[in-house]
């Protein structure tokens, strides 16, 4: 695939995210069913979470950046060690979080709680899985 595809179904996904956001936000208000309506507002916020992510992998695309994502660099005034130190603390804060959500699916009897919970467990431990990598890829120790 060439760089130009890329760019040119990045663009077009950026832009099916952002209309599914906007016809989504104008319908949640209409959803009578409670349960249905916080599974679409889940939805929608995925999708602008995707339309972000899809600006930054395109600027970083149009840049004609010629190294791979993770060698790319950005200034920071923060020193490395400092900023691994966070990363750190945040890993520890999404374990408390998976670890929460596990007590509250053994209370959670009912099927359409049980299903946003277990929803919310498997982004934490995404991002508990994301922040791991970020420290490993980004912020090795050098030996
Ligand atoms: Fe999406
Ligand atoms: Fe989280």
């Amino acid at each position: 695939m060439t760089e130009q595809t890329l760019v040119e179904l990045l663009k077009e996904q950026l832009q099916i995210e952002k209309n599914f956001v906007v016809a989504v936000d104008s319908e949640i208000e209409s959803v009578h069913n409670v349960a249905a309506r916080l599974l679409l507002l889940e939805t929608k916020k995925d999708s602008e979470k995707h339309a972000l992510i899809i600006e930054g992998i395109l600027q970083t695309v149009k840049k004609g950046e010629s190294k791979p994502l993770w060698d790319t660099l950005q200034d920071s005034y923060v020193d490395k060690m400092v900023v691994r130190r966070k990363l750190e603390n945040h890993v520890k804060t999404e374990t408390a979080m998976m670890e929460h959500i596990e007590k509250e699916l053994k209370e959670a009897k009912d099927e359409g709680i049980r299903l946003l919970l277990k929803h919310i467990a498997d982004d934490e431990k995404k991002h508990h899985e994301i922040l791991q990598t970020v420290i490993k890829e980004a912020y090795k120790i050098k030996p």
